[in-house]
């Protein structure tokens, strides 16, 4: 897939056929990628627990905020809830650089997951406490962003944002996403 067409396609997706599960050597194949993205000064201090099966699934989906736009929505209802999560760690410390190297390697994460043919949504709000119980968080550090993952179960529309940048959903449950034009947010001299 030609990388204009990646970027077009990767969409935050937030219902999936949670019966199709994913291997864990799939999402570690994600993973692999960010281990591959730049980072400052190639420190590479991000680590990343993989989380797959059913049950720990479960027990990390409650943590969850979705779709803060989407009020009447309470998120994905049982059987279009991920079928793995992606949960990257950092340095308790924070230094100027965490958040865009954890941003920079999302980035990596969902680019991958959609060429792999997985639907992905990055996730910044959610309880810290349970999530860093859950999974197999280093000693001195905490997780930042949470990717949930699986084959996509929903429509997702790119339009253009002419007034409104919240997303929404139609009639039929499609998901539109509006975008700001490219004039709009590129500033010449
Ligand atoms: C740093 C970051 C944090 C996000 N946190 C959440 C979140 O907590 N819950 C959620 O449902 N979506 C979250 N998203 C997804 C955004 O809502 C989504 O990227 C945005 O609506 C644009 O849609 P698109 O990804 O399809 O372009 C987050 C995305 C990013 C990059």
């Amino acid at each position: 897939m030609r990388f204009s067409e990646l970027a077009l396609e990767t969409r935050s997706i937030r219902r999936f056929k949670q019966s199709v599960r994913l291997s864990r050597e799939k999402i570690l194949a994600f993973v692999d990628s960010a281990r591959l993205a730049p980072n400052a000064a190639n420190l590479q201090v991000l680590r990343f627990s993989v989380v797959t099966s059913e049950k720990n699934c479960a027990t990390i989906f409650p943590a969850l905020k979705w779709a803060g736009y989407l009020e009447e929505w309470a998120g994905p209802e049982e059987g279009e809830r991920p079928a793995a999560y992606i949960v990257i760690h950092a340095p308790g410390e924070e230094k100027p650089y965490t958040r865009m190297d954890v941003g920079i390697a999302a980035a990596y994460i969902v680019l991958s997951a959609r060429e792999a043919g997985c639907g992905s949504c990055i996730i910044m709000s959610f309880d810290c406490g349970i999530v860093a119980g859950e999974v197999n968080t280093p000693e001195d550090y905490r997780p930042l962003l949470v990717i949930a993952l699986g084959v996509s179960g929903e429509e997702v529309i790119l339009e253009t944002a002419l007034k409104d940048i919240r997303y929404w959903r139609d009639e039929l449950g499609r998901h539109h996403v509006p975008k700001l034009r490219l004039f709009e947010i590129v500033t010449e001299q």
